[in-house]
């Protein structure tokens, strides 16, 4: 090749990268403060922030949200948008204080191409809400309070890097849309909390949660009724109640859960290490195709549980769940329990477990004591390699079960 050739080979790419970043900042960059917002944390900054939205989502550029606090009351940023869209966070944004059950503070509707980034905070001012929470411990209570960021209808998305502090319900959730990557969050609220669940998903095809570190006061991840092919690779739960898919069964129209990968994870000093809860409802649905691979447990209290006799959190419930739990692998589960009973399979009666799989399984009590193992309805457990506790059946004393509970 000549030098010529080359010398035009090299323009040619000259002219191609710029063609390629024109392309890329076609729309432009809207700042919320060309459009009069104030960082200030006492200017409400909703009109401004929804001026700067219809912009870049009718332009396919980029909403811009740098320095300093942004008070921000209930808001929608709603689609369907010209291209791709960013909304780029280096900066706070904060919610008002006080309570609220609206069904979201911050919600992003109808878009296809959405990328949600930066290194700021989304503050829901959680502390100052937390006491109007009549949901206490009674997960099926009607009158959440408000969750900060929810993702509806928001298809072929990224939401990377920023923070979720303090909500005052569920920190996000993601529902009826599909192909969504969460990658590089971190998510935050004290162990006390009510219900402020770190990711909830619905009504959701391919989603993957990677890298990420969530430590809340309920579910660090909530897989709800339609979550299909999801992977959670490499999180870090704790504190919370653990990586949880459920509860499923409670409304007729509730949707089957299917295809589901958790990678990789770390879950410390949680309530639940990995779960599955259905409620005791008649309504037939099934739970499939799951895999807990690779997950290190430390002090969780229920490092493995499955229980199928759930109703909102109360301990009275009667009558036999409908879910079918089938296919379920748990592969390389080690660490410690904070409970004698690590492995906890409490299947329907009715519909008991399929296909469970329990494969290198090496999780002691903390004390370094061994663990148990509890089974109900849990027939033809395919065991493979080492078995730490030792499989079911065990004798298990009533008593040391309430005692460990
Ligand atoms: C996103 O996908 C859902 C179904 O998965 C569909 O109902 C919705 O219209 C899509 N939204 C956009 C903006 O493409
Ligand atoms: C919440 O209630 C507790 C107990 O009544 C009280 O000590 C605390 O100050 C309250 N917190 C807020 C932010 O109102
Ligand atoms: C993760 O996000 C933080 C900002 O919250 C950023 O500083 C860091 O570089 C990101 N890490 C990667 C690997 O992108
Ligand atoms: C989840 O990971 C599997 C490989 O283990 C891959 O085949 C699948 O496409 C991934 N799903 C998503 C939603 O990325
Ligand atoms: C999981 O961790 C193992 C061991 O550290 C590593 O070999 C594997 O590549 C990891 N897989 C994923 C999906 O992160
Ligand atoms: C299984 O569930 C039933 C009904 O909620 C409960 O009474 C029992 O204690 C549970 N067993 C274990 C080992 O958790
Ligand atoms: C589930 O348990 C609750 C509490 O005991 C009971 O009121 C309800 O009827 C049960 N549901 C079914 C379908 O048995
Ligand atoms: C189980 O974990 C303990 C403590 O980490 C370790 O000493 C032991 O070698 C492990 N056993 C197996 C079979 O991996």
């Amino acid at each position: 090749m000549g030098l010529s050739s080359l010398f035009s080979k090299a323009v040619l790419l000259v002219f191609m990268v710029e063609f390629m970043s024109q392309v890329c900042s076609q729309g432009g960059l809207f700042d919320v403060r060309a459009s009069g917002a104030v960082g200030d944390g006492k200017t409400d900054n909703t009109n401004a922030f929804l001026a700067t939205w219809t912009k870049a989502c009718q332009s396919g550029g980029t909403m811009q949200i740098v320095d300093g606090t942004y008070l921000l009351k209930t808001i929608q940023f709603e689609g369907p948008c010209k291209g791709q869209v960013s909304f780029t966070v280096n900066a706070v944004i904060q919610a008002p204080q006080g309570k609220s059950t609206e069904h979201y503070w911050i919600n992003f509707k109808n878009i296809n191409g959405l990328t949600i980034q930066g290194s700021g905070t989304f503050d829901g001012q959680g502390p100052s809400a937390w006491n109007f929470s009549t949901c206490s411990n009674v997960p099926s209570c009607s009158s959440r309070l408000s969750p900060s960021v929810v993702l509806t209808k928001v298809n072929n998305s990224l939401v990377q890097n920023v923070k979720l502090l303090n909500s005052k319900g569920f920190q996000m959730k993601i529902e009826d849309g599909d192909h969504v990557t969460v990658n590089n969050i971190t998510i935050t609220a004290p162990a006390d909390s009510p219900n402020t669940d770190g990711i909830h998903t619905g009504n959701i095809n391919f989603v993957n949660i990677q890298d990420s570190n969530i430590g809340t006061g309920d579910d660090c991840i909530s897989m709800g009724p339609g979550t299909t092919n999801i992977n959670i690779t490499r999180v870090n739960c704790g504190p919370g109640h653990g990586i949880s898919i459920g509860s499923i069964g409670k409304l007729a129209t509730d949707q089957n859960v299917f295809g589901v990968k958790v990678l990789n994870c770390t879950i410390r000093l949680t309530q639940n290490g990995v779960r599955i809860k259905t409620w005791n409802s008649t309504f037939p649905l099934s739970v499939a195709d799951v895999t807990f691979q690779d997950i290190i447990m430390d002090r969780a209290h229920n490092p493995i549980i499955i229980d199928q006799h759930y109703c909102g959190g109360r301990r009275d419930c009667s009558g036999n769940s409908h879910v079918q739990v089938k296919d379920i692998k748990f592969i390389g589960i080690s660490g410690t329990s904070a409970s004698k009973i690590a492995v906890n399979l409490n299947c329907s009666s009715s519909n008991p477990c399929s296909d469970i799989e329990l494969n290198n399984i090496n999780l002691s009590f903390q004390d370094g004591t061994r663990a148990v193992s509890a089974c109900s309805n849990a027939p033809r457990i395919l065991y493979v390699g080492p078995q730490n506790p030792h499989a079911c059946p065990q004798r298990l004393d009533p008593s040391m079960m309430l005692a460990y509970m």
